[in-house]
């Protein structure tokens, strides 16, 4: 475990610590943005080092998880770029290659546990041990009321973004914990996993979003006091090929599909607001880094998740609820 500075002087650490929380060594604390950071005894921040550490990530062939293989190979990560899309990831992979980073390709379909289990046998048949996981793909939902979503729509979307995580929790956590090495898990999510935002029909999306938060949350429990981190990434609009992500549905779940809903409400708006993946990449490697765990990055809905908050705050005040 590398430890590097908090504070914005080097050598100091952040002046605003919040109390903090001890656990294995470590403390818990915010810095002055409230953003969460595991620090040592001596208020030093846990820096993990990425170099030489071998990654896995699901999603690599497009968009964010592209973005996300792409800063971690930078830092000298060897990276398994995990992906339905055979021929793309193959691609993505060859490019980065090229520019002398380890990098492999794996055709791997998130919503099958074998296929899971087959490409983490090869990340660790190829890299050795597996210390980082991104659970990263994902398909959109959008334009369909609730009740005119049908069930394969419903199979294909909770597959893909809360059993694909699932999956990732139930086999590439315990590789990590299996050598005793610092690791870290990276669950995508979104800013769609704190609030249902009206007039673009996303319940199905959202649903699956707040299941990968909930997951994420409940992971971080489990694993405190461990040297794995967790992360859960809530990206604001992205400039990525989400839009067209029915047309990756797998084959045991009824085959490529162009769903024009998906696209009326998504395209345009990604295309013309959505920051670069990059960018999102970059914020992985500094949510992994400092052990954030609610990383968000671009544009957030801010004032609706409050809104929804402060709700939920009122509601608790009911004269029928008794308090734990
Ligand atoms: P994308 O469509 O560009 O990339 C998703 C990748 O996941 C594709 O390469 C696709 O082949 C792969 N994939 C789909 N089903 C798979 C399966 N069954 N097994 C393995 N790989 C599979 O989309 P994007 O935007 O990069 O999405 C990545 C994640 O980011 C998703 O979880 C998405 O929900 C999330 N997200 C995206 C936002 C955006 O504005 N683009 C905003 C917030 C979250």
């Amino acid at each position: 475990m590398g430890w590097s500075c908090l504070g914005r002087e080097p050598g100091k650490a952040c002046s605003s610590q919040a109390p903090v929380l001890h656990f294995a060594g470590l403390q818990k604390s915010k810095d002055s943005c409230q953003t969460e950071r595991i620090l040592n005894t001596e208020g030093y921040l846990a820096m993990m080092d990425i170099s030489g550490k071998t990654a896995i990530v699901t999603g690599a062939a497009s968009g964010i998880g592209k973005g996300i293989a792409t800063a971690l190979a930078e830092l000298g990560a060897n990276v398994v770029m995990a992906d339905i899309q055979k021929a793309a990831v193959e691609q993505a992979a060859k490019a980065l290659s090229d520019t002398n980073k380890t990098v492999m390709p794996v055709q791997i379909d998130v919503t099958q546990e074998q296929s899971v289990v087959d490409a983490l046998a090869e990340a660790e048949r190829n890299f050795g041990k597996l210390h980082i996981a991104c659970n990263n793909a994902g398909v959109p939902m959008h334009g369909t009321g609730l009740i005119d979503v049908p069930p394969g729509d419903w199979e294909f979307v909770t597959g893909v973004n809360i059993w694909g995580i699932i999956y990732g929790i139930r086999h590439f956590v315990p590789a990590i914990l299996r050598h005793g090495e610092e690791g870290h898990i990276v669950n995508t999510a979104s800013v769609a996993g704190f609030q249902n935002r009206r007039g673009t029909n996303q319940g199905p999306y959202s649903m699956s979003k707040y299941a990968a938060l909930s997951l994420s949350e409940g992971l971080e429990h489990e694993l405190e006091g461990t040297n794995v981190g967790v992360s859960v990434l809530c990206p604001g609009p992205i400039d990525t090929n989400i839009a067209r992500g029915a047309r990756n549905r797998p084959d045991h779940m009824g085959g490529p599909q162009v769903r024009s809903n998906d696209e009326a409400v998504l395209a345009e708006k990604l295309a013309t607001t959505g920051i670069d993946p990059k960018t999102v990449g970059e914020r992985v490697v500094d949510a992994i880094r400092t052990k954030t765990f609610y990383s968000f990055v671009g544009a957030v809905p801010a004032d609706v998740i409050r809104a929804r908050h402060r709700r939920i705050e009122d509601a608790l005040n009911s004269r029928w609820a008794t308090h734990y």
